[in-house]
C-alpha cells in the first residue's frame, strides 16, 4: 500500500495582529491540507515597522489555534521560497478579499513560482463577513479608540486593550 505524503501549506504574512479573517482562512485551508504553517515574516524581511513584536504575534496566533494540532506558527526571515524549501512545503495559501488584492497577490504568486517552479499559490476567499477586514485597519481603529471586538478574537482584543488602554479597542 503506498503511503500518501502529507500536504503542508504555508500561510505567510505579517499577522500584526492575527484577525478573524486570518483565522477563517487557516480553518478553510485545513479542510484540504494536512497541516498549515502560519509563517510570520520577520520585519527585516518586510521593510516595514510593526505594532506587535514577532514573539507577541506568534503567541497570539498560537492562542488562536490552541485547539488545533495541525496548525503551527513560526517566523521566517528572507525569501518565502527559501523558507518553503526548508519546510519541504510546495503550497502557499493566501486570502483574496477583493479585486484590489489581486494585482499584488498575482504578482507575488508568479514571482515566487519564478524563483521556485514547484511552488504553487492557492487563493482562498474569506468568509464574506471579513472581506473588508485588514490588520492595518484593526491597528488604526484600535489605536483611535474604535470598537474592533467583532474583528478579532477575545485574546487579541485583550492584547490591543493592553496596548492602547481599556477605553480603546
Ligand atoms: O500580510 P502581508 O504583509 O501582505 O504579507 C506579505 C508577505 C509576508 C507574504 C510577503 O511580503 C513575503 O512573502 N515576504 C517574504 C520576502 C519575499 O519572499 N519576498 C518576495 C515575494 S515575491
Amino acid at each position: 500500500m503506498s503511503e500518501r505524503t502529507a500536504t503542508v501549506a504555508i500561510y505567510p504574512g505579517s499577522f500584526d495582529p492575527i484577525t478573524k479573517g486570518h483565522e477563517d482562512l487557516v480553518r478553510r485551508a485545513l479542510h484540504f491540507v494536512d497541516s498549515v504553517i502560519v509563517a510570520v515574516a520577520h520585519r527585516r524581511t518586510q521593510h516595514k515597522d510593526g505594532m506587535f513584536s514577532i514573539g507577541e504575534r506568534l503567541a497570539l496566533i498560537r492562542q488562536s489555534f490552541a485547539d488545533e494540532k495541525r496548525v503551527v506558527a513560526t517566523e521566517f526571515e528572507g525569501l518565502l521560497v527559501d523558507f518553503a524549501r526548508q519546510q519541504d512545503a510546495r503550497l502557499i495559501v493566501r486570502g483574496l478579499r477583493a479585486v484590489t488584492d489581486f494585482e499584488y497577490e498575482f504578482q507575488m504568486a508568479l514571482m515566487n513560482r519564478q524563483l521556485w517552479s514547484e511552488l504553487e499559490t492557492l487563493f482562498l476567499a474569506p468568509d464574506a463577513r471579513y472581506t473588508f477586514l485588514s490588520a492595518s485597519l484593526v491597528r488604526e481603529i484600535a489605536s483611535l479608540g474604535g470598537d474592533v471586538s467583532a474583528l478579532v478574537s477575545p485574546h487579541v482584543l485583550a492584547a490591543l486593550r493592553a496596548r492602547f488602554g481599556s477605553r480603546h479597542a
